[in-house]
């Protein structure tokens, strides 16, 4: 089945059970400070989970692009990939856990014709320190649904992965594990959610791959989360009824969520009848390109032909949600991706080099998501412009680093490192290099320096985003209302055509992208800033209003996102009349001060451009 079939059958599915259809957020996050991509599905729906009104109802799916920066070290087996898409859908307090289960299995079964006899499920085995009972009702809901196909459906009590590999299926269908494997909240297990955070059990599906065999190297037995490969996770509802409370304790939310996402890339591969997901149609045509370019088998080479086609589509998405490669926050894990594709290429046919090869690359990820993400295909150019730079800019570090490598008499671990550092050569080619010029490198110092480095540069981080994430509703809000006056500001001060890039807003600054062909001049800024506070003095008003898009857009609501918006929208106006009397309007989720005095003197403290027409600004409060 191709994958453009899977996603919209999933979503006709929804629809016709009362859920509004919407479109994918942008692989970068707005207005969250506290995390540089869109990693699941519920991530954008957050505010509506805790039980802000969501402007479509309290039914929403829709297919999500995320990344997972955890899983770029696991890319190259069969089945890790950073970008993908999940497969999600909402109950907001409207339908729970009979619904849920119910309508999953008979879309995998009736929809997608899935074998029953080859799903297996899990469900939470309970918490008693948090308090927090088992999930029979699951449990009970999924011996019905099995019973339904005439499949007996016995529970096991596994709880922990030490257990599954010690006693492995127990003949089970159905079976129980703790809060590590059962439990689902951004931060993962109760015990590491902060407070505020929504959590709750979940259940998952896994599809057995019989033919596939058990790995003992994992342990001696193979049960449903095994790492071997036999078992692939299709599918998790989380039935998110918690909130971590300021005392550790957990409570119920005020309403009973569901929470579902299910990986498109790996519901394409149980479909096509083989484990791998890169022998689907949303990496075939990559992966045919590459073959060709590098004259290898996908059978010989696979995951480094695994690694290359995934990263460049990653990079290739991100570039398409006004992602540039930088030494920055989502630019470097961008640039990291690029190189690493590279690395594995030169691996492959070492000294590769052709950016022709690239264009075509992305011309493959936009035909891959022409119907599902057109602005791929519409920003082609641009996108094949931004990655050709980057890999021509690291191929030439590259050979420089090859040359240096060959004029030194000695590499010790120290040098490798400075040729990893300086020269982006990474420890592993310099070995392959040396290993030809019959040295070796002395791997132990090569990681004390890596590990120093690293250190320097996570303590840097960390402190990044400590102040983004201690009074994130305070400051941060206030912040966010101050990007509307300056969004407005600067389009009165530079002209109509300024538009809204990006933002990012931590407790300590907020930073604002748009669109400005030059840089400001200081006369200009000083005026921006003027403007901005003059509005701060008049303590104007903040209204939300829901339209629909076209309302909106018509009443001269200024629109940022790079997709299509939903049909219903919510609209911030500021101004003493929403309707006759404002000064600046914009699509936008919210949340806001309740009047711009609440802001309070803002001062813009940098600029910086970031290249392809695109300006920085960053904005401090300073009382
Ligand atoms: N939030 C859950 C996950 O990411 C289900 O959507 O797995």
């Amino acid at each position: 089945m191709k994958a453009d079939d899977i996603r919209q059958k999933y979503l006709n599915f929804f629809a016709n059970r009362g859920h509004k259809i919407i479109p994918s957020s942008s692989l970068v996050p707005e207005n969250d400070p506290t995390t540089l991509f869109t990693g699941s599905g519920m991530q954008p729906m957050l505010p509506y989970l805790l039980g802000e009104k969501h402007p479509l109802g309290n039914r929403i799916a829709d297919s999500q692009k995320c990344f997972r920066a955890e899983d770029i070290e696991e890319v190259g087996d069969n089945r890790h990939t950073t970008f993908f898409e999940m497969l999600g859908n909402w109950s907001l307090g409207s339908y729970w856990k009979k619904e849920q289960l119910g309508w999953f299995f008979e879309f995998l079964t009736e929809v997608l014709n899935i074998n029953p006899q080859s799903l297996y499920v899990t469900v939470f085995s309970g918490d008693p320190q948090n308090k927090i009972p088992r999930d029979g009702e699951s449990v009970e809901i999924w011996q019905k649904l099995f019973s339904q196909k005439n499949i007996a459906a016995s529970t096991v009590e596994l709880v922990t992965e030490k257990q599954g590999y010690k006693h492995g299926m127990q003949d089970g269908r159905i079976f129980y594990y703790e809060a590590k494997k059962n439990w689902w909240s951004r931060s993962g297990v109760p015990q590491n959610m902060p407070s505020g955070e929504p959590g709750g059990p979940d259940s998952e599906v896994f599809f057995l791959f019989d033919e596939v065999k058990h790995d003992p190297k994992y342990g001696p037995h193979c049960h449903p989360n095994c790492n071997c490969g036999r078992f692939l996770e299709i599918g998790n509802s989380v039935f998110m009824a918690y909130q971590k409370q300021t005392d550790g304790s957990f409570k119920e939310l005020p309403q009973q969520n569901v929470d579902f996402g299910g990986g498109l890339e790996r519901l394409a591969a149980v479909t096509n009848h083989n484990p791998d997901v890169f022998q689907t149609d949303l990496f075939l045509p990559l992966l045919d390109k590459l073959e060709t370019a590098a004259d290898v088998s996908y059978q010989k080479e696979a995951p480094s032909l695994r690694r290359i086609s995934d990263h460049f589509k990653c990079a290739v998405m991100m570039a398409a949600d006004g992602v540039i490669p930088s030494n920055k926050d989502q630019g470097s894990v961008m640039r990291r991706l690029i190189r690493k594709a590279m690395i594995s290429m030169r691996k492959i046919s070492l000294n590769y080099k052709d950016t022709t090869l690239i264009g075509e690359l992305v011309q493959a990820t936009a035909t891959i998501y022409k119907h599902a993400y057109p602005q791929v295909l519409q920003q082609q150019k641009h996108i094949g412009d931004v990655m050709a730079q980057e890999s021509q800019q690291f191929s030439t570090a590259l050979d420089r680093g090859i040359k240096k490598l060959e004029s030194l008499k000695e590499v010790d671990g120290k040098v490798a490192f400075d040729l990893y550092q300086s020269y982006g050569l990474p420890l592993e080619m310099t070995e392959e290099l040396l290993a030809q010029m019959g040295q070796r490198v002395d791997r132990h110092t090569f990681t004390e320096e890596f590990k120093k480095h690293q250190a320097i540069s996570r303590s840097g981080a960390s402190k990044k985003f400590a102040g983004g994430l201690a009074d994130h509703s305070a400051k941060v809000i206030r912040l966010h209302t101050a990007t509307h006056l300056l969004h407005q500001a600067l389009r009165e001060v530079l002209g109509g055509e300024v538009r809204q890039e990006g933002s990012n807003i931590t407790a300590a600054r907020l930073r604002f992208d748009f669109s400005h062909h030059q840089s400001l001049s200081e006369d200009e800024i000083k005026k921006v800033e003027l403007l901005v506070n003059q509005k701060v003095k008049e303590n104007l008003p903040v209204h939300k209003t829901i339209a629909s898009q076209d309302e909106a857009l018509k009443s001269g609501a200024l629109a940022f996102f790079k997709e299509k918006y939903p049909d219903k929208v919510s609209v911030y106006t500021i101004g003493k009349d929403p309707k006759t009397d404002w000064w600046s309007k914009e699509l936008c989720g919210g949340p806001h001060v309740a009047s711009t005095g609440k802001i309070g003197p803002v001062k813009i403290i940098k600029q910086q451009s970031v290249g392809g027409g695109i300006r920085r600004l960053y904005a401090e409060l300073t009382d």
